[in-house]
């Protein structure tokens, strides 16, 4: 393992304690210190601070993974490798990288005999130690080599490993992105909610951690909720409030979430849930701005008088609708991107390893698996009728929050993005006619009809 860091020293403690004998390389010798401290009784793990040493113990192939932050440290990293490598031997990438960087490593190290494998990992510091979520992708011939390793790892769920070859080329990191990106809109979509019960409803944290400990246990179950009703829990060790109290309203992002609305825009699939959620993030960076125009347009959040137990149900169906709608966006994303860019992404296999393990494992994941498993070519999730009656169910609960919402002034960007999302994937007849005459009014961009095969172009009258 190169890079000792949180991620890398605890997936590294995990092979170790699965029987896998390890070496740690790292340049700042505390952390290969810290390592070897780390590790649990009986396994066999050396923290060295020179590739050499490394390289020189490690059984042929060599397996070589990094987790370095994404970037030109995985370039460095590569260059430094390869004065002791061989052919035959195997990189793997365990960071977020870009996938289209992971593309040009795969021909880079192909030329020269080295195998390249771009793995996404998912679960954070926590399940990195004890069962991360594995997206491995590319390389063919390299991946039984690891896959022991791998499946040893990884989160299980009923017995199963949380790891699967998910495609071609990059499609692991690709994977990994689109996680990614599903994560940014419903941690975007929760942060609404807490807002309707916090500001909105007037809950306490007392309350507000009930109400989503008890969400936890029904249809909404997963890690995301699960770890926000702890949040509201959490003493602050330097005030007498709760720690959210006193943590600014400024959103960071590393840039996954990005580089999937990127992504997206790029290949021409809506994920506006996604793309919500980046830009929020984004807003709530402009944290001065922010509060001079809160002076300006004298806002003041008004409380909903709905009452409370009322309130509380039909958020929790916005939420469900808005989480089923952010997943089904990501999943339909890597559908169109798995043909687009010739990866072959196997859908069921995607949805099951996100079982367990990663930030976005919940109970709806059991269901996708099931319909992937009987459908893998569906476009998008909203076409499956199972999903259509739990949309519909929740439907005019979400709607009714939204007016409210919009009523009293709250941003609810990602709420909305779904809804109208969902009404227009829906609507068999959308007013975009109009823009096709539009663009060929000005550009001659000519239009297709209703009743007639063909391309045409009309010289309006002005
Ligand atoms: C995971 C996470 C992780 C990601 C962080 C930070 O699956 O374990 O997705 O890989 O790096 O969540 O992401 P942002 O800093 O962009 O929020």
């Amino acid at each position: 393992m190169i890079g000792l860091g949180v991620m890398g020293r605890n997936l590294l403690l995990n092979m170790a304690d699965h029987g896998f004998k390890v070496i740690g390389f790292d340049k700042d010798k505390e952390k290969t210190t810290a390592f070897e401290q780390a590790a649990s009784p009986g396994t066999t793990v050396k923290g060295v601070d020179s590739l050499q040493a490394m390289t020189g113990e490690l059984a042929l192939p060599r397996k070589i993974m990094m987790l370095v932050p994404a970037g030109k440290p995985v370039d460095d990293v590569i260059e430094s490798l390869l004065p002791v490598v061989q052919k035959g031997d195997i990189i793997i990438d365990g960071g977020n990288s870009h996938y289209t960087d992971t593309l040009r490593r795969v021909q880079y190290l192909a030329e020269k005999g080295i195998h390249f494998m771009g793995v996404g990992v998912s679960g954070g510091e926590q399940g990195a130690r004890t069962g991360p979520s594995i997206m491995p992708g590319g390389d063919e011939a390299a991946y039984p080599h690891v896959q022991p390793m791998l499946e040893a790892i990884a989160a299980k769920v009923n017995g199963e490993p949380c790891v699967a070859h998910l495609g071609k080329g990059a499609a692991g990191h690709y994977v990994k992105m689109v996680h990614n990106g599903i994560e940014y809109a419903i941690m975007q979509l929760i942060s609404e909610c807490y807002d309707l019960l916090h500001r909105g409803a007037g809950l306490n944290n007392d309350e507000l951690h009930q109400v989503f400990d008890s969400w936890n246990k029904g249809e909404l179950q997963s890690f995301l909720v699960e770890i926000t009703a702890d949040i509201f829990l959490q003493p602050d060790d330097r005030s007498k409030n709760r720690l959210v109290d006193m943590i600014l309203d400024k959103a960071g992002a590393k840039g996954t979430g990005k580089w999937t609305s990127q992504d997206a825009m790029e290949i021409g699939v809506p994920i506006p849930t996604i793309d919500m959620a980046v830009t929020m993030r984004n807003i709530s960076a402009l944290k001065e701005e922010r509060l001079k125009a809160n002076s300006l347009y004298k806002t003041s959040f008004g409380k909903i008088g709905a009452p409370k137990d009322q309130w509380i149900a039909q958020v929790h169906d916005a939420l469900f609708f808005g989480v089923l709608i952010s997943y089904a966006q990501g999943l339909s994303l890597l559908h169109k991107a798995s043909g687009e860019l010739a990866m072959d992404i196997p859908l069921p296999k995607v949805v099951k390893v996100w079982r367990g393990g990663c930030i976005i494992r919940s109970s709806l994941l059991d269901l996708f698996t099931q319909i992937y498993q009987q459908n893998p070519g569906l476009e998008n999730l909203l076409l499956d009728e199972r999903i259509a009656k739990l949309l519909q169910a929740k439907e005019q609960n979400l709607r009714t929050v939204a007016s409210a919402a919009i009523q009293h002034k709250y941003a609810i960007g990602g709420l909305l993005s779904a809804l109208s999302y969902f009404d227009a994937y829906r609507s068999g007849l959308l007013p975009v006619n109009l823009i096709q005459a539009q663009r060929d009014y000005f550009g001659a961009h000519t239009y297709q009809r209703t009743d007639e095969a063909g391309t045409f172009h009309t010289v309006w009258n002005r």
